[in-house]
């Protein structure tokens, strides 16, 4: 199950991405915004990465019109790695080198094409694990207050 969420300047896109992924058959959530009416990415970022905190959802896909305000929200959830991406590869290895549980998209940044090779490519990537895994480790002692020096 995937968690969506996107503010206003996200919303058109999110719809883009709703019916792509109605067509490849993954499940999704929809934790707003619900229309193009002004909405703050604050509010959808806690609640769709809430989702996968708790187990609801596996992954988040969350859009605005950078990707980065909702992304900066994002990753101040404990448990979230949230990745704004807008090229193939690094929505890749977003995946395979820090394990990010959120793809970030700006729907003023890229078109609807591109954001549909964005997600695929996060939702089939594997985390290689090893070396990695550490520095994730890393991440989550600096996020309970654990100095790494
Ligand atoms: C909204 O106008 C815009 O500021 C927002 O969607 C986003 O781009 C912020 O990072």
């Amino acid at each position: 199950m995937i968690a969506l969420g996107s503010d206003h300047a996200g919303f058109p896109l999110k719809e883009e991405i709703k019916k792509y992924l109605d067509n490849v058959n993954v499940k999704y959530k929809d934790y707003g915004c619900y229309s193009p009416e002004r909405f703050d990415y604050a509010i959808a970022a806690q609640k769709a990465c809430d989702a996968v905190v708790n187990g609801d959802c596996d992954r988040a896909l969350l859009f605005c019109g950078t990707g980065i305000g909702i992304s900066m929200a994002a990753n101040k959830v404990k448990g979230i790695r949230a990745a704004a991406c807008s090229d193939y590869f690094s929505a890749k290895y977003t995946r395979a080198h820090n394990d990010a549980n959120c793809l970030c998209l700006g729907a003023r940044v890229v078109g609807a094409g591109l954001a549909q090779e964005l997600v695929d490519v996060f939702l089939h990537t594997e985390f290689e694990g090893g070396r990695h895994q550490t520095r994730i480790d890393q991440i989550a002692e600096i996020e309970n207050g654990n100095k790494l020096y």
